[in-house]
């Protein structure tokens, strides 16, 4: 059923931030329709692999690829077309307070140019019923459960109707209900629109319920990488990962 084509390529990816070497030698390939779990210690780079994906860090090396265009180079103008094909849930992304639902969703497609509000009005409510919450357009943030917040921003993220979709610790602070329909979500993402996703997570059970794959990475470079059973099996590094038996000597590739 899966399309065998690279969204995602990352190649001999280095980057540097002020003095700091974050990546040194990042690859990995992620294929249509896949979903995708980027493991690894607090402060290993996650979230600035997300960000590198989006074009919003520039690589200090090697290449990023999107459906197999080099996006190194583009402009600013280029890297805002790439965008629209790609949804990001960041963590903790706040909703505008004092903005209503409607405004909160609205506010993503006004930002790509969209000025018809009879299509405004037709995409928000399209995306609150996908991610479970039609009718609350009205609604306050602060009428909302912490759960339904990330859903609204998951809508958000939903309005440019993106192929690919990047999670950066989509269910954090979460109750276990809230996250199950978190993980709900990103499943009905991939099986009704095809959609591709990225997601950083610490949690185990529910990265195993969700994807197809497991990367570890550490120190810059990909520790493991495979179908989450067989790379449980068979890398050491990320049984001590998810076992919480993490040692230093993890710095390099196993
Ligand atoms: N803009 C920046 N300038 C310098 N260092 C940064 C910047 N952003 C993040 N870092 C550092 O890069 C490292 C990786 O950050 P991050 O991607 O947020 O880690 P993770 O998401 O895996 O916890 C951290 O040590 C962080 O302090
Ligand atoms: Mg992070």
């Amino acid at each position: 059923m899966q399309e065998r084509s690279p969204v995602i390529e990352l190649r001999n990816l280095a980057v540097r931030l002020g003095s700091v070497q974050i990546h040194r030698d990042i690859n990995f390939t992620i294929e249509a329709g896949q979903t995708v779990t980027l493991l690894g210690p607090s402060g290993t780079g996650k979230t600035i692999i997300l960000k590198t994906i989006m074009g919003l860090v520039h690589p200090s090396g090697g290449d990023v690829l999107i459906d197999g265009r080099r996006i190194n180079d583009l402009s600013e103008e280029e890297l805002n077309e790439l965008r629209l094909q790609i949804g990001m849930l960041f963590q903790g992304a706040a909703l505008f307070d004092s903005l209503s639902v409607y405004e909160n969703v609205a506010y993503a497609l006004r930002e790509h140019g969209e000025h018809s509000e009879a299509r405004i009005r037709q995409t928000v409510r399209e995306k609150l019923e996908i991610v479970g919450l039609p009718g609350i357009e009205e609604k306050l943030p602060s009428e909302l459960s912490g759960g339904q917040k990330k859903r609204v921003g998951l809508a958000r993220a939903l309005a440019s109707n993106p192929r690919i979709m990047l999670f950066d610790e989509p269910t954090t602070g979460l109750d276990p209900t809230a996250i199950r329909l978190i993980d709900e979500l990103v499943v009905k993402l991939r099986e009704q629109f095809g959609i591709t996703s990225l997601i950083v997570t610490h949690d185990i059970a529910s990265a195993r319920r969700i994807s197809n794959r497991f990367i570890l990475i550490n120190n810059g470079l990909v520790l493991a990488d495979g179908p989450v059973a067989e790379v449980e099996r068979q890398s050491q590094s990320l049984a001590d990962f998810i076992n919480g038996n993490w040692r230093a000597e993890y710095a390099g590739a196993e």
